[in-house]
């Protein structure tokens, strides 16, 4: 094999291993399509708080609100406090109420309120991607 051979091989290598990884970078940059989730009726039955994952939902009279459950200061899972009635965050105590509002912490931002809407049956749950 000439060096001139050996060269050419290895600029093809170069270029396929950079041209994957730029492909492979763009590909986390594009956005990614909202997780849709079906939530039946009966899933939900008389419950004042559900959780699904990373999502709270809650009972508001005939609709649900959806909450994510990643805190907006570090990305912590919040969870409930059952006695206050409040989300709490683990990591830092940051609180929020039952419709999502900042409360007290460093979060200093509210819960992202993620979307939701009535379909026959249940509820359709948009995550975002
Ligand atoms: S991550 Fe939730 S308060 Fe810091």
């Amino acid at each position: 094999m000439t060096r001139r051979k050996v060269f050419k091989f290895l600029g093809y290598f170069l270029l396929t291993g950079l041209g994957s990884t730029g492909l492979l970078c763009a590909s986390r940059l594009l956005p990614r399509p909202p997780k849709k989730i079906v939530v039946k009726e009966d899933q939900l039955q008389k419950k004042k708080l559900f959780v699904i994952g990373e999502v709270f939902l809650v009972r508001q009279k005939e609709r649900w609100l959806a909450l994510s459950r990643r805190c907006p200061h570090l990305g912590c899972l919040v969870g409930f406090d059952n006695r206050k009635e409040e989300f709490v965050c683990p990591c830092h105590q940051s609180r929020f109420d039952l419709s999502g509002r900042y409360l007290a912490g460093p979060a200093k931002k509210d819960l992202l309120t993620l979307k939701i809407k009535k379909i026959e049956g249940g509820w359709l749950l948009e995550i975002p991607g």
